[in-house]
């Protein structure tokens, strides 16, 4: 099916609710600078850890899952938020489904990202990762995400077309799935207004930790994402999907396999040796649906190579897809149980993750708000195309830096620890090989100021952008844009 069908360009267009959307994109860039800003700090504080001050809310324990919070669920989350709702409802020629419990899912959502800046800090916590938050804040998350449910599910439910367009399957695989995850890793029994005990204990505990964790990376920082490049990558190309039959399979191929993966991160762990083993068989399957996506991607820029040249947004679609390939090759490649032993500790695995989370995730995000931001405000394009090309380098140079510091710092470390004395000593101290990784932390927090600062080129791009209709402007050329093109 060609993406131009779905151009709201019909004289029976209707109008789009893009309050929310707005708020939302706006509140991506503002989160994004904010939880890079903590990854730049915890990058600094591990090459000089007396950067902590001796404060214990500055102390590196407390940030690093301030860092993951914010960069996953506030950044990623509103960038979610954000294209699903502006792409649900161009994709089905229908207005949002209830704009009012849209508001409250935006203002829901900060203010658990409010409580999760407030609570970590003070060290408060669950200490399951990408789990952190204490049971209040999950039962809000729970009655946030089921609301966003309703109005994603309810606009595909009112829609005008007969098809629902592949964005929104993976849109909705995410947030259904998303939903049972929060849910059932979240079970836990309350001891005190900030404290609970998970329902699960021992391995149990850990299986489901990382069954949650592993389809947090599938369908959070997957999935999601996945439905964005299904939509923006072909309106940005002006191509339609290199192959829609393509993009249908990926869709059940990636769905189903995801599920079984989470094993692999609990490798040589207490866990029956054969679980371990259907986690990495499954991520080795893996790859075959994600490179299916990765292609179906690029290709669809066949016959508009050009563009790569002079559009800087296409080029952050085409560098995060081609991220998303490493990332999808690298992960299976760590899954196997040789590899992993060398790994695990290392890293390697913050390489991968950075690989994933910057080239992939916030790469696709950037490129994505690029196209949406100005369409969603009355203008046809950013304030600045030099500053967006300005930004790409700034990203892919800050990433590529980042991601390569890792690797060599990640295998160099495996490669230390496990190298042994003919008399069967070890032959580096653990301190040694913190030694050799000091040059690398310094080399990754370049890296990431660079691609931080990247961000910062955005904002400013994006602020002129919003400012440069007047209000009374702006209102009317949205009113016309909804009424006519969007
Ligand atoms: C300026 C950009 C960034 C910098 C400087 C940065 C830095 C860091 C640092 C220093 C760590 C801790 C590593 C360790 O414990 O050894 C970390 C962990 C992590 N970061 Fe980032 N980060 C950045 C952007 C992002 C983004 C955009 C995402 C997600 C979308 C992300 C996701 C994560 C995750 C999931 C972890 C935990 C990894 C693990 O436990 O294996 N980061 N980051
Ligand atoms: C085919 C796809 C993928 C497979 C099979 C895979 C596999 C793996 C493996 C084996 C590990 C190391 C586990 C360990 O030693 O503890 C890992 C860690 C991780 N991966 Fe992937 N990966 C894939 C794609 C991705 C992508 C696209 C992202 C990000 C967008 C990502 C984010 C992460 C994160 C955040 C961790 C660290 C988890 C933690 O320990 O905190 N992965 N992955």
């Amino acid at each position: 099916m060609s993406m131009g069908s779905n151009q709201a360009g019909h004289a029976n267009a209707p109008r789009y609710e893009d309050d929310v959307v707005r708020l939302f994109a706006v509140m991506t860039v503002v989160w994004g600078i904010v939880g890079m800003l903590v990854g730049v700090i915890i990058a600094a504080q591990l090459a000089w850890p007396e950067l902590n001050f001796g404060v214990p809310y500055l102390s590196y324990g407390r940030l690093r899952p301030l860092h993951t919070n914010a960069v996953i669920f506030a950044f990623g989350g509103c960038a979610l938020f954000s294209t699903s709702l502006y792409v649900v409802q161009r994709t089905c020629r229908a207005t949002l489904f209830a704009p009012g419990l849209a508001r409250f899912v935006f203002w829901g959502w900060q203010l658990v990202i409010l409580s999760a800046a407030i609570t970590l800090p003070l060290g408060i916590t669950t200490s399951k990762e990408y789990a952190e938050l204490e049971w209040p804040i999950d039962l809000l998350i729970a009655v946030v995400w089921v609301s966003y449910a309703i109005v994603f599910f309810g606009t595909i439910v009112k829609r005008q077309t007969h098809h629902i367009y592949v964005a929104n399957w993976f849109y909705g695989a995410f947030i259904a799935t998303v939903a049972v995850l929060h849910i059932v890793n979240s079970l836990a029994i309350p001891v005190g207004p900030m404290k609970s005990y998970s329902i699960y204990a021992g391995t149990i505990d850990a299986m489901v930790q990382w069954w949650y964790g592993h389809n947090a990376v599938g369908f959070f920082l997957t999935a999601g994402f996945l439905g964005m490049m299904y939509y923006f990558v072909p309106k940005q190309a002006e191509r339609p999907v290199y192959s829609y039959r393509l993009s249908v399979v990926h869709f059940w191929a990636l769905i189903s396999v995801y599920m079984w993966a989470g094993p692999h991160h609990l490798h040589y762990s207490s866990l029956p040796d054969w679980v371990q083993s259907v986690g990495m068989v499954f991520s080795l399957i893996l790859l075959a649906p994600s490179w299916g996506g990765m292609i179906n991607g690029i290709m669809t820029l066949s016959g508009a190579w050009e563009k790569l040249r002079d559009d800087p947004v296409i080029r952050f679609m085409i560098v995060s897809l081609s991220f998303y390939g490493m990332s999808t090759f690298e992960g299976p490649m760590m899954s196997i149980k040789t590899v992993n032993a060398l790994s695990h500790f290392t890293d390697w695995t913050i390489g991968h993750v950075h690989s994933g989370a910057l080239g992939w995730v916030a790469m696709m995000t950037i490129g994505s708000l690029y196209y949406l931001i100005p369409r969603v405000y009355g203008q046809t394009q950013m304030y600045s195309t030099r500053l967006i090309n300005l930004h790409f380098w700034l990203s892919t140079i800050g990433v590529i830096f980042y991601v390569v510091n890792m690797w060599i710092a990640g295998v160099m470390q495996g490669l230390m620890w496990r190298a042994v004395n003919e008399d069967g000593t070890l032959t580096n101290s653990f301190v040694q090989s913190l030694e050799a990784t000091w040059p690398f932390y310094v080399g990754r927090l370049l890296g990431g100021a660079v691609f931080f600062v990247g961000m910062l080129v955005m904002a400013y791009n994006v602020a002129r952008t919003i400012s440069m209709a007047g209000p009374v402007e702006r209102e009317g050329k949205v009113a016309a844009l909804a009424g006519g093109r969007a």
